[in-house]
């Protein structure tokens, strides 16, 4: 992230537009205070900024930049279109979205725009280029913020104007009607297309859609949001090509690929509201690894998350004390370079004023939550060493969005969610304290001993060579149930389930057994590898039939007792291991280990369950992070090599003490 910061970016979003001026002397003050370093401004400023089509105001957003600059605050400058104004929505009503039931939006909430409106994208092309030519110079100017959270609300749009754009898209995409018609597989049920105007959204139908029209309609969709982002990119990029752009994502968001969308920002940013009902935040920590892989292990920001409580859950528990801090420091365990939140100061009105802010509605600077931040404020900045580290991972877990969408569209065996096939493995890595980059599939797997592949239903034709090679020379490739059934147009791959992955998994699949909601199968071990000898399997399971694999386990109790369960083949160097179930955790744990042992991929650190111990490094540095998310304290041993305590700038004893909710941050010199 050269270039971007050299010191923990640390702020919030600020809307000043809120306040009296006699407010932002006080904000500026107090932010000081907190150590914040940069802000995100203007966000939803467009109103304010541009009043009328020919009117734009600036002097209020001058005279916040002069003042955050003179207080040594940068400004992640927002380009404001999130939010059209009214005027502009009463000149141009077709920039308001239409949902799949063909009832229009109205205005008077947030993010109602189509994204394929040209009315919506010139007036922002505008703004955009205003803002550019105003603060191109501005010594406060450290990033530009594209719009918020793209399809956040608002990610899919069926208006008149989106039906021609996908006509357009899908021609671009196919070329022929005939193309088309074979691909969609339109034999099926009397719908072929003969002329391209006759080809609809995907909208409000009797029965099931076609899948891959419904699927052609997510990309779309993901693409059209992109152009928006990709047109305000293109001017940003002609009038300041020294400021990086970034948008901030929201993790795991199902209808954006971020995928695609990354190589298009200079920085990762993403918004991170975990529910603090979640102990362990299991789920973040997913979020900050897949928003690191996006780009290839480069640092993100942690552009949002609450200080305290959200306001939009039906109950909104607040972070505990000591909370906020810890998850802020998983963030940067896990590649952040960068910790911010939503939002400065509550709002007075609106609906989110009661969300949590770093100011209450109280505005005093001793109430718990400003302590906390302002004092997070002061450490963060004695860790500038540890910013551009990357999260050095051996292993790897393949995520495409793409498959998100396949398969989870309707009519399948069983319902199917694409993260609950995920989470499992995540699980078992992060409670062994094991890193993991996550990546898409057809990412280079070179640094990687073992690639897991949860539920890859869609399989594209350019990922069985590679994975071949991965496993030739030595990987390992765990997969599992109904992976490797389709193709990019959620069409069957014909000659036997799993056909791309056949002959690497050593296995064909003859018939599926979806098991009912609550329903279990048995499993019993046949490897010596397994401790147990009887484990459990729900959700699924399959009838495969082995050719060169060997049964690890096999499901027992049921018609197709004996069938194997788990199944591990030898494949040149490597080795392949397929799950036939949804197994426990204790099975799924159990072969995890085996592999890591294989593999001699150990944790960084020896801690005890609910501590996270995890490794950032530069050439000669390593960064240690312990993360205590117990209530209650642990002692931990320490290597013996020289340690340095990076808050207190002490040598670290040979073990460390670490309260409940608390953490160490330990600077490791690497041996030469
Ligand atoms: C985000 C959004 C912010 C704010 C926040 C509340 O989705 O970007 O503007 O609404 O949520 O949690």
């Amino acid at each position: 992230m050269a270039g971007i910061t050299n010191r923990v970016l640390y702020g919030a979003d600020y809307n000043p537009e809120q306040w009296d001026r006699d407010v932002w002397i006080q904000d500026a003050a107090l932010m000081q205070e907190a150590g914040i370093n940069m802000v995100s401004v203007g966000i939803f400023s467009w109103a304010l900024l541009q009043p009328e089509p020919d009117r734009f105001e600036f002097a209020w957003l001058d005279d916040i930049m002069d003042l955050l600059a003179n207080h040594g605050i940068s400004v992640d400058l927002a380009t404001a279109t999130a939010s059209p104004p009214a005027w502009l929505i009463a000149q141009h009503p077709d920039i308001l979205p239409v949902d799949q039931y063909g009832s229009r939006y109205v205005h008077g909430s947030r993010q109602h725009y189509c994204p394929n409106s040209q009315h919506y994208r010139g007036a922002a092309a505008q703004l955009v280029r205003r803002l550019a030519e105003r603060y191109q110079n501005h010594p406060a100017l450290r990033m530009w913020h594209v719009n918020n959270e793209y399809g956040c609300h608002i990610a899919a749009c069926y208006c008149d104007t989106c039906q021609t754009a996908f006509r357009v898209w899908l021609k671009d995409r196919y070329q022929t009607l005939d193309v088309l018609n074979d691909r969609w597989g339109t034999a099926f049920w009397s719908q072929a297309y003969g002329q391209w105007d006759e080809i609809g959204l995907p909208g409000h139908t009797p029965t099931f859609r076609n899948p891959g029209q419904e699927l052609d309609y997510a990309r779309f969709m993901s693409d059209s949001l992109y152009a928006c982002y990709e047109q305000e990119a293109v001017i940003l990029r002609s009038m300041t090509p020294n400021v990086p752009l970034t948008t901030n994502f929201m993790g795991l968001f199902k209808p954006l690929d971020y995928f695609r969308w990354a190589p298009g920002l200079d920085v990762v940013s993403w918004d991170s509201y975990p529910d603090p009902a979640e102990a362990l935040p299991i789920t973040a920590a997913l979020g900050h690894d897949l928003m690191r892989g996006l780009k290839s292990g480069q640092p993100f920001i942690l552009m949002e998350q609450t200080p305290s409580a959200v306001n939009w859950r039906p109950v909104n528990l607040i972070k505990a004390p000591g909370v906020m801090r810890l998850w802020s420091y998983e963030a940067l365990a896990h590649g952040g370079d960068g910790v911010l939140f939503f939002q400065w100061r509550a709002s007075r009105a609106g609906s989110e004023k009661f969300h949590g802010a770093m100011v209450g509605h109280s505005g005093r600077r001793t109430d718990r939550v400003f302590q906390e931040v302002a004092h997070l404020g002061q450490e963060l900045a004695q860790l500038e060493g540890i910013v551009g580290s990357r999260v050095p991972a051996r292993v790897a877990i393949a995520f495409d969005w793409e498959n998100w969408w396949a398969l989870e569209l309707p009519s399948k065996p069983r319902d199917m969610n694409y993260i609950e096939r995920v989470v499992p493995y995540y699980r078992a890595l992060f409670t062994r304290n094991i890193a993991v980059d996550i990546i898409h599939p057809s990412m280079a797997l070179d640094n990687y001993d073992v690639l897991i592949l949860p539920g890859l239903y869609l399989f594209q034709d350019s990922y069985q060579s590679a994975l071949e090679s991965f496993v030739a020379r030595g990987g390992t490739l765990m997969t599992d149930f109904f992976s490797g059934i389709v193709d990019a147009n959620d069409r069957v791959r014909l000659g036997g389930y799993p056909a791309p992955l056949k002959d690497i998994l050593g296995l064909e699949v003859e018939e599926f057994y979806p098991l009912a909601n609550a329903g279990t199968v048995d499993v019993i071990s046949h490897s010596a590898v397994l401790k147990r000898e009887q484990y459990q399997a729900r959700f699924w399971a399959e009838h495969i039939h082995l050719t060169s694999a060997e049964p690890w386990a096999a499901f027992h109790g049921t018609f197709f007792s004996g069938a194997p369960a788990v199944a591990v083949n030898q494949w040149g160097k490597g080795r392949s291991v397929y799950f036939a179930a949804l197994v426990d955790d204790s099975l799924l744990g159990e072969v995890i280990d085996n592999v890591l042992a294989h593999h001699q991929i150990t944790p960084p650190l020896a801690v005890p369950n609910g501590v996270e111990a995890r490794v950032r490094e530069t050439d000669d540095t390593r960064f240690h992070f312990v993360l205590n998310h117990r209530d209650d304290p642990v002692t931990i041993a320490l290597p013996a090599t020289p340690l340095i305590n990076l808050l207190t700038g002490e040598p670290a004893d040979n073990s460390a003490f670490i309260p409940g909710k608390d953490i160490l941050v330990l600077a490791e010199p690497k041996g030469r």
